[in-house]
């Protein structure tokens, strides 16, 4: 292939396999530029490699600086650290960009259209945790320690701005909890409102929001936001709380930016519960393809898979039990490469 672009591709596991397939197949049509090496982690690494992020998946991704990846599953509780954790790890992927619009009409709400950029690398999510045993109860006390660095903030923050006027975006909101979380979340605030003031005036407008009231906002009124930038933990629960206000799961891309690779994904995990039905929704991972795309500066492809995801969606009204529809995966994803064929 010649100008192809070495790409990583991990089929993770549950409805991984069934989705990303489907999105190779969008990709096909569009006359793909990657060329995949694909490789394995979750459950799959952990079954096939006796490791969930094997040391072949790492070195792939090293060479190629960019991936695409299904869903890996983590146990709840005991069990191995989250693959997904050690990959924004190991290639300090500390922007989680994850963009919400309403693709289906009829929903909760109509015409809703937010990013939620969320700190991937610091916050609650560290993993720094431990029990405490008193008497006979090893688990009497759990401790968990978190840790933002004004670096940290900076960078996340600064990525944020910067994504607010490439996108055309009018406001950010600073989303924290600084009134109980002084330190841990204040070092966030306070990092965002000074880099607002001493660069970015002017540009968009700033506000700064609560996380609880900014939940509830969200519910009650989501076209009063735009960019929502946030912490670790807030914004891993706030980017689902979207994905709900737009259809839900099935619908949600995400993109993991950091120094050393970008890493697409859907927002949603592996769905055990209808893995190998065919049913799954491969729309959030075909998404995370598209903003691939436009990460790679091929926009016009990209915009060719959403406005082709658009049309199979609400044209021709070709939709997955999740949308309340009834077609397969596959079904979906043939009336897909359809209108891709017909631009
Ligand atoms: P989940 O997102 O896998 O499923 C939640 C609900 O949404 C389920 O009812 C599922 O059937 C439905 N759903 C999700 N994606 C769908 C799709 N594309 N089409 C139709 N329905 C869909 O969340 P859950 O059950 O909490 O997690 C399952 C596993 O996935 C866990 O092991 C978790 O750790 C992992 N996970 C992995 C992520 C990743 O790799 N980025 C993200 C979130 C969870």
């Amino acid at each position: 292939m010649p100008n192809a672009i070495d790409a990583t591709l991990i089929p993770g596991d549950g409805i991984g396999p069934e989705i990303v397939e489907a999105t190779v197949a969008a990709l096909d049509a569009l006359g793909s530029p990657f060329r995949w090496e694909r490789q394995i982690a979750g459950l799959d690494g952990m079954r096939r490699a006796g490791d969930p992020l094997p040391a072949a998946t790492i070195e792939s991704i090293k060479r190629t600086r960019l991936a695409l990846k299904g869903p890996l599953e983590t146990p709840s509780g005991g069990g191995w650290r989250s693959s997904n954790v050690r990959l924004r790890e190991e290639f300090k992927l500390y922007a989680n960009l994850r963009p919400a619009r309403t693709l289906v009409p009829g929903g909760r709400f109509e015409n809703v259209d937010l990013v939620v950029v969320r700190e991937n690398l610091e916050g609650l999510y560290i993993g720094h945790e431990h029990y405490i045993a008193i008497d006979d109860d090893p688990h009497a006390v759990a401790i968990a320690t978190g840790v933002n660095t004004r670096r940290g903030c900076r960078r996340l923050l600064e990525y944020a701005f910067e994504y607010a006027i490439s996108a055309g975006r009018k406001k950010v909101s600073i989303v924290h909890k600084a009134n109980i979380m002084k330190a841990l979340t204040g070092i966030f605030l306070e990092t965002g409102v000074d880099l607002y003031e001493r660069k970015y005036k002017g540009k968009f407008a700033l506000d700064t929001v609560i996380i609880d009231a900014c939940a509830m906002k969200l519910v009650q009124n989501p076209w009063q936001f735009d960019v929502l930038v946030t912490t670790n933990l807030f914004g891993d629960i706030l980017s689902d709380l979207v994905a709900g206000l737009v259809g839900g799961l099935g619908l949600t891309p995400g993109a993991n930016i950091g120094a050393d690779a970008a890493i697409f994904e859907a927002v949603h995990g592996s769905a055990p519960d209808i893995a190998g039905k065919g049913i799954a929704n491969p729309t959030a991972l075909m998404l995370a393809a598209a903003m691939m795309l436009d990460h790679c500066g091929l926009q016009d492809r990209a915009a060719l898979l959403r406005r082709s995801i658009d049309a199979t969606l609400n044209v021709d009204e070709v939709r997955t039990g999740d949308l309340g529809g009834r077609h397969t995966t596959a079904q979906f994803t043939h009336a897909l490469v359809e209108r891709i064929a017909a631009g």
